[in-house]
């Protein structure tokens, strides 16, 4: 169980010992490895081509055997799916596609049986337009107390036929929509996404009552969704969408990132300090600066805000210690711990990002131009992709703080760039906007589980987005069976880094050379990743290479060692 490995077993009296547990109980979260599952994509028990929460519950034994400490999952909530189930219909339910709530009562059982905790996913910016309190403020028109729940406003023009403002939604297009009466409403992203009006009370009290009831059912944390977004001041006159752009985003800005959004945060970590261990949260939270992102980490607030810091760089060493160190010494000003991500459901996967040639005039850093070229062969090395994707990772789990890794990235995926305009699901490639190129979909498909099954073994036979031929060298059953493979990789990983586990701090080590990095965590643990291609050669004494290889004494290329004192391992 995770938290015995936190536990020091050394102490002197039992109620040391009680004490001792209750700490770690309670910040199990600061060095957690978190795994991500978007539901809909992780296995699919009724064979429908949806995943659903049975099917993740029959991946128990896998998630167990991962080494993880916790899973995240994405909403599993009733939704039309306009936005991959980030419009929610009603959020204390399961939508039937996915299974129960009996379902998800068994699975979190499952879960906690084998020491992984669970984060669910909290959406509070927006509603689904077919949420029963929207659909109540469609029914019950204009000046209605309903309607005050949302963001309703009257067009301009002479009969009001024009938006009250020219803003743009985050997907593209506008971002007001006119109902049939002739007011509009507001969405920051897709149509079917209703921004929800957090200066009412019954919006406030309704996710303190969400909050509990996952809560209660046994959930241990909260990922919550542009946590950045949810309160506005939409003071009239309205601003133009030239005039919000140059706003600054110092907690005045009428949509993002307000200063008041925190009083809905301390509130809401009084709901978490009621349970035993308190509930835990991470903020996703894309703010102006590092100053502005601790406020959303605070004990006081949501206690963690994810880094994007490294998604956002390219395979460099210089901008990955940069990175490394700013985010270690803000997360000690806040008393939070910091979070590393190199993939999530919202981004090209990195091991198809890290094979990308900035020579070849498409971006290393998200990859979108080269999806929307349609992934052409010839600007991707993919081998070199996977090499740096192992390489970061192993960096990665060898960083003081948490880690959230994707669902698919333990088996060294790639992103899938041949899906059809028909076979497409993702708002951001039909409407265009901030995530531009062909939007998500591409890693988001289904997980390969058997070379030879049906639809790969993720359920029954076709699954709800295209899983490609080359998925079969990938799956999970050619992996298991290869120790060479990326998901023996993680899974060793995994494993030693519980028993290496110490301390939240580093101190850097000088290597001589621009394109190697090197670190030490208190106990001796030393992670070196050479960025470059040149090998760097190690001292000829040096403690066990417990991870990766040395190729004569060396290390290679685009990989990644850990060493550590004998005794450490046990
Ligand atoms: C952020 C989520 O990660 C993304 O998938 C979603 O589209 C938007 N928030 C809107 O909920």
């Amino acid at each position: 169980m995770t938290d015995a490995l936190l536990v020091d077993t050394d102490t002197d009296t039992d109620t040391e010992s009680a004490d001792a547990r209750r700490t770690a109980a309670a910040t199990w979260w600061r060095q957690a490895a978190v795994y991500q599952i978007y539901p809909r994509s992780f296995a699919d028990a009724d064979g429908d081509g949806l995943g659903d929460l049975p099917g993740i519950r029959s991946r128990v034994d896998y998630l167990a055997g991962l080494g993880i400490d916790a899973i995240w999952l994405s909403p599993f909530y009733p939704s039309a799916l306009a936005d991959g189930g980030y419009d929610v219909a009603d959020y204390r339910d399961v939508d039937p596609r996915l299974g129960t709530l009996e379902d998800f009562d068994e699975l979190i059982a499952a879960l906690h049986e084998r020491g992984i905790r669970v984060i669910v996913d909290i959406v509070p910016n927006h509603t689904s337009d077919l949420h029963e309190w929207f659909q109540e403020a469609l029914a019950a028109g204009r000046g209605s107390a309903a309607r005050d729940r949302y963001v309703f406003r009257e067009g301009k023009g002479a009969s009001g036929e024009e938006p009250p403002t020219d803003w743009e939604s985050v997907f593209g297009g506008p971002a007001w929509e006119r109902v049939e009466d002739g007011q509009w409403y507001f969405h920051n992203f897709a149509t079917e996404q209703p921004d929800l009006n957090w200066d009412h009370p019954e919006v406030r009290a309704d996710f303190l009552k969400t909050l509990r009831f996952w809560s209660d059912r046994g959930v241990d944390g909260f990922r919550i969704d542009v946590a950045h977004m949810l309160t506005k001041d939409l003071t009239e006159p309205l601003p133009t969408r030239a005039e919000l752009e140059r706003m600054p985003q110092d907690g005045t800005h009428p949509l993002l990132d307000r200063d008041d959004v925190h009083e809905v945060y301390a509130e809401w970590r009084r709901v978490f300090e009621e349970y035993d261990p308190p509930r835990t949260a991470v903020a996703e939270a894309w703010v102006s600066s590092p100053e502005r992102r601790a406020k959303y980490a605070s004990a006081e607030g949501l206690g963690q805000a994810f880094n994007f810091d490294l998604l956002e760089a390219d395979f460099d060493a210089d901008e990955f210690r940069t990175v490394i160190t700013d985010n270690l010494a803000q997360a000690a000003e806040t008393g939070s711990s910091t979070t590393w991500v190199l993939s999530n459901h919202d981004v090209t996967r990195h091991a198809t990002r890290y094979g990308l040639s900035p020579l070849a005039g498409r971006p290393v850093k998200q990859g979108t131009e080269w999806v929307a070229a349609g992934g052409p062969e010839a600007d991707i090395d993919r081998d070199q992709g996977l090499r740096r994707a192992r390489a970061a990772t192993l960096l990665l789990l060898g960083l003081p703080g948490s880690t959230y890794l994707y669902q698919g990235e333990e088996l060294g995926l790639q992103e899938v760039a041949a899906i059809t305009a028909e076979q497409r699901q993702d708002p951001a490639f039909f409407r265009g906007g901030e995530y531009d190129g062909l939007g998500r979909d591409g890693c988001r498909v289904p997980l390969p589980w058997s070379a030879d099954r049906p639809a790969f073994g993720f359920g029954g036979a076709v699954a709800h987005l295209p899983q490609p031929a080359w998925f079969a060298q990938y799956a999970v059953d050619v992996e298991a069976a290869d120790p060479t493979s990326t998901l023996s990789l993680y899974r060793e990983a995994l494993r030693l880094r519980r028993l290496l586990q110490t301390e939240e701090r580093l101190e850097w080590i000088e290597t001589g050379r621009a394109d190697v990095i090197r670190f030490v965590r208190p106990n001796g643990w030393q992670v070196v990743t050479n960025f470059g291609t040149e090998p760097f050669p190690l001292e000829a004494e040096h403690d066990a290479v417990v991870l990766g290889a040395l190729q004569a004494g060396a290390v290679p290329g685009e990989s990644t060692v850990w060493i550590a004192p004998v005794g450490l391992l046990g």
